[in-house]
């Protein structure tokens, strides 16, 4: 199909897949608890690599390159550049790497009920997202192969082997030890329950295991950039999910996304080391002939087909490299100091990430502590946005409720100082732009009008409370119109990946503060695109979130993501 068709399909697939007041997206409408999909993978007949002794033969492992613990990192640390990796390369630095990005992070129990909870979040916990490692020889058996990363066993599923000599030659220009992580999407895990508007939480959900991934690299001092590079094809190719005898009857895989994970690092400078050019393509003919092994499991007894899904997934599939990645993350690092004596442990941070399902309705934050939070999610050259190898895309739209300091209203945190003007132009002329007072001056943060914006924000977000009972909620405008422009149809996938890298960063933000947050995919579209005087296509909204004080739920009750640890 000509690039304009393509486009053009996306584009469709947008509108199609808006929430109004009055019709929401097409979905089933109700829970088909007959073809509930199984949230986890097998490939059966796969050789599969233990990944529990690697990880505390990591933790054992104290006296690290450079004098720390990964273990006794601080939640600030993880933004600050490591003078060294922490862990030395090989299976257990895979095995730390994986269970603090795609691992599981509790199990919640309501009466018979038991369902998992993963590092990553995931819209309406159906977790659509597989993860990949592509390991060099020597690091999980003798030779190079590509594995599937089981969470809920914490296990390799050894799904090809293939010649040392390719791996050489495909990553001869990174750094010794560097492996490969990628992720795919099963749609209809997420589509099984929200119909034709999966396909963008899907995305999502990669945004989250992407900044996931990021910040499991940091936790060991290590690397991570998305390879910008690869066609669509080539991924699947490497990874297997197109090889339809190994997937008879069972749930394709829709290839996401490549990264680079690597010991590399930049003592004392934020935006890392790595270069970003392709892993060389070798890598695919030498995967598709190396010896390959393992069937996918069924996930569902039966499955509905969703035409849009399949529609918007083809046209937006990356067809040829992109244009090169202009810099790994945006602008100077201001972010990157360490706020307080008081940052709580890394791992306590990720692996304690939730969403909330309550606020409390009365709870504030103040200014400061509002204000770093804002600097977090600027694209700066720093995990995770430095893993991100395209021009940042996204701005915030704030509904502020209770922040001492910040009277109530709705303010925009403008993420690039280029978009500034044409977001000015783009949105309703009654907006005031003025600088909040108290807000230090290189946040780029603007109130745009003073009102108590809790109905508003409720209302928009699909009558949900979470929107309106915590500190402040939010959308994600995208300059729509331009990356796609710019990007191409892939680009499609990129905005909501960016949305999801921000939102992971609001959850871990909200955790390390005491607090909590959620994502919202479900808000109505052109509701939001009304209030702020948006009538085309320029801007878009893609994301909702919201950070606050929770309530519990206390008829769940909570165990350990595995027994073992
Ligand atoms: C893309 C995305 C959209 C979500 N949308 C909503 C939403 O509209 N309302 C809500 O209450 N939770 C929403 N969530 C939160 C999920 O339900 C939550 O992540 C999931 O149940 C897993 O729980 P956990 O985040 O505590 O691991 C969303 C999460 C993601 C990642």
């Amino acid at each position: 199909m000509p690039a304009r068709d393509l486009l053009a399909a996306v584009r469709e697939y947008h509108d199609q897949t808006k929430h109004h007041v009055r019709r929401f997206a097409r979905s089933p409408g109700y829970l088909d608890w007959a073809t509930q999909p199984d949230p986890f993978r097998v490939f059966d007949g796969a050789a599969r690599i233990d990944l529990i002794e690697p990880l505390r033969a990591a933790a054992d492992a104290r006296g690290s390159l450079d004098g720390r613990a990964w273990t006794g990192i601080s939640y600030d640390e993880l933004f600050v550049p490591a003078a060294s990796p922490r862990v030395v390369p090989g299976l257990p630095a895979v095995a730390v790497f994986l269970r603090y990005s795609l691992g599981l992070s509790a199990w919640k129990q309501a009466g018979p009920s038991r369902w998992a909870l993963r590092v990553n979040p995931s819209s309406g916990n159906l977790h659509p997202t597989e993860g990949y490692a592509v390991c060099g020889p020597g690091v999980a058996g003798e030779h190079p192969g590509v594995f599937h990363y089981a969470p809920d066993a914490h296990r390799l599923d050894e799904r090809c082997v293939f010649a040392s000599a390719a791996w050489g030659a495909a990553v001869a220009h990174l750094p010794p030890g560097t492996f490969l992580a990628a992720l795919t999407s099963i749609h209809w895990r997420e589509a099984w329950k929200y119909g034709e508007r999966a396909f963008r939480y899907c995305q999502h959900d990669i945004g989250h295991a992407v900044a996931a991934m990021r910040m499991a690299a940091a936790l060991i001092g290590w690397e991570f950039s998305l390879v910008p590079g690869w066609p669509s094809e080539s991924l699947a190719a490497l990874l297997g999910v197109d090889r339809s005898d190994d997937f008879a009857g069972a749930e394709q895989e829709e290839p996401a996304c490549l990264a680079i994970v690597s010991p590399a690092s930049s003592p004392g400078e934020c935006g890392g080391s790595l270069r970003r050019e392709d892993v060389g393509s070798g890598l695919v003919d030498a995967a598709r002939a190396g010896v390959w092994t393992g069937r996918a499991n069924r996930l569902s007894a039966d499955r509905v087909q969703w035409d849009v899904i399949d529609a918007a997934a083809e046209a937006s599939r990356q067809t040829r490299p992109a244009p090169r990645a202009v810099s790994a993350g945006h602008g100077q690092a201001r972010a990157s100091g360490t706020r307080s004596a008081a940052s709580p442990l890394a791992s306590a941070v990720l692996l304690g990430r939730r969403s909330a399902v309550a606020l409390d309705g009365r709870s504030s934050i103040d200014l400061d502590r509002f204000a770093f939070m804002m600097r977090r999610l600027l694209p700066e050259a720093c995990p995770p946005f430095d893993a991100l190898s395209w021009e940042p895309r996204l701005h915030l739209v704030l509904f502020v409720h209770r922040v001492t300091g910040l009277d109530p209203g709705i303010y925009l945190l403008a993420r690039t100082g280029d978009a500034l003007a044409n977001l000015q132009r783009a949105l309703h002329a009654d907006f005031v732009w003025t600088r909040p007072a108290g807000v230090p001056d290189d946040l780029p943060l603007f109130l745009l009008t003073h009102l108590d914006a809790r109905q508003i924000a409720r209302q928009l977000s699909c009558a949900q409370d979470i929107a309106a009972d915590g500190f402040f909620s939010l959308g994600m405008l995208a300059e729509f119109d331009d990356a796609l422009e710019a990007g191409g149809p892939s680009a499609y996938r990129r905005l909501f990946w960016e949305a999801g890298v921000i939102g992971h960063v609001l959850y871990l933000e909200a955790e390390a503060a005491g607090a909590r947050g959620t994502g919202i995919g479900c808000f109505f579209d052109d509701g939001v695109h009304e209030l702020l005087g948006i009538t085309d296509h320029r801007l878009q909204s893609l994301y909702h979130f919201t950070v606050g004080i929770p309530v519990d739920d206390s008829r769940l009750t909570t165990h350990p993501g595995y027994a073992w640890e």
